[in-house]
């Protein structure tokens, strides 16, 4: 890649001249939440420990009706109205999650087909807490590869359902939520600069939820080594130290990858774990941790969602603004970290929006909705035919098959 300059930034310029854009953004949060005091009535902690261990003061917890998909799909919508593009543009849909509800039909492909978005590619990625700047930089690669144009990658959770509620050190953590971001290929430079991925999987028994495929499965709930099937397990201190460890190094190699320096950031949005981890990587890179954007009191660990999250909140506060440098560093399960650059604003004057977009948006939300019955009710009626013609008709077709082929 070759450096340009613009706005006095040193910018990776992709060998084919198309950048990846962050255009649209939206988030989604379940509307209970549960504070320290809920959880001192659950197990034995109380909100000055929690407070002073972790930064966090109450989690939003998801309804019984609510789920990873339903939770993405809607920043998805809300990602979508910001960019004013139509579900029918996108070509791809990544979701960065550990809480999907199946192992497959993936819970992008879901997302895909109530978005009515018929002409994307869906697929989720699995890199715990680090998944969403994992999915990024995949969108950002396909769309400077110019292998596609559009796409929306979502990060969603809905971690109260892998957590053990009788672990105190697990359950005060985390919370459920989604964030996405709609990215868009476009000669105007800036954008997705750079970003670096790393995996250390030695650190794999640190933290972890055993599903399906586990070698341990022999029908028990409970593991000999004390692991229950599809619920979190974590070793705390462990966690800690890998994730102060690797926080700055990778800031810094993302950084020098786009060939620039800390004074250029305008804000650093990391992974949402712990407020003294967040205190710890500031020292580690010697700058204020006022340029570390923190919502993690709020919402605590959404683990894939929490970046998305935060950089929602932050353009909401208006703290971030069109050319800043903004920084993404997510840390998690695997153990996976990722770093990434990413240059703001709009790389090109604004196209009018088309007044009817929005209009056109619900159309497709509405119809997606009613194919999908469509399409599930149209198979279950061919199978009950299928089901009720009598045997003996059966029997009969497949011999005067037989017939006719000995016949040829
Ligand atoms: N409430 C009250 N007391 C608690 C408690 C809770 N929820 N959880 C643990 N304790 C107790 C412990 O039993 C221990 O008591 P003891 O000294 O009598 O044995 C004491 O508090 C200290 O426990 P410790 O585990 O050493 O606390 P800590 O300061 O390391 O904090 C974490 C624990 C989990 C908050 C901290 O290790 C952490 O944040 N790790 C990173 C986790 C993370 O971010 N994971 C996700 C990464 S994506």
């Amino acid at each position: 890649m070759g450096i340009t300059k613009r706005n006095g930034f040193a910018i990776n310029a992709p060998p084919n001249g198309t950048y990846a854009h962050i255009v649209g953004w939206g988030m989604a949060v379940p509307e209970t939440v549960l504070t320290n005091d809920d959880l001192a009535a659950i197990v034995e902690t109380n909100d000055e420990w929690i407070m002073s261990r972790t930064g966090i003061r109450e989690r939003r917890i998801a309804s019984e009706r609510e789920t990873s998909a339903t939770l993405g799909l809607k920043a998805a919508q809300r990602a979508l109205e910001v960019a004013d593009i139509l579900p029918t543009e996108l070509d791809l849909i990544i979701v960065a999650t550990s809480t999907p509800e199946h192992i497959f039909p993936s819970t992008a492909s879901l997302i895909q087909a109530s978005l009515g978005a018929s002409k994307a590619g869906a697929f989720d990625l699995s890199a715990a807490c680090s998944g969403f700047v994992y999915a990024v930089d995949m969108a950002a690669q396909s769309i400077r590869a110019r292998g596609i144009q559009t796409a929306l990658v979502i990060g969603t959770e809905t971690m109260s359902r892998v957590l053990d509620w009788q672990d105190r050190g697990t359950c005060i953590l985390f919370g459920d939520g989604a964030g996405a971001v709609v990215l868009k290929g476009s000669a105007g430079a800036g954008g997705v600069l750079s970003a670096v991925l790393r995996s250390d999987g030695t650190g794999g028994d640190l933290l972890g939820i055993p599903t399906v495929g586990s070698l341990d499965m022999d029908g028990a709930e409970t593991f000999t080594n004390g692991h229950q099937m599809h619920k979190m397990y974590m070793n705390g201190g462990e966690v800690f130290k890998f994730a102060t460890q690797v926080i700055g190094e990778s800031v810094q190699q993302a950084l020098h990858k786009a060939g620039l320096t800390l004074n250029d950031v305008s804000l650093i949005v990391p992974h949402q774990a712990n407020a003294r981890i967040i205190q710890a990587a500031a020292r580690s890179l010697k700058i204020d941790v006022s340029k570390f954007m923190c919502n993690l009191d709020r919402y605590g660990n959404t683990s894939a969602a929490s970046i998305p999250i935060a950089l929602c909140e932050a353009l909401e506060q208006g703290r971030i603004h069109d050319v800043d440098v903004v920084v993404f560093v997510g840390f998690g399960g695997g153990l996976t970290w990722a770093s990434m650059v990413v240059q703001w604003g709009a790389p090109e004057p604004e196209e009018r929006p088309n007044r009817f977009n929005r209009q056109r948006r619900q159309i497709s939300y509405t119809l997606a909705r009613w194919r999908a019955r469509l399409v599930r009710l149209s198979r279950q009626i061919n199978e009950m035919i299928a089901r009720s013609r009598p045997q003996r008709g059966r029997m009969k077709r497949l011999r005067s098959k037989v017939d006719r082929f000995d016949l040829d």
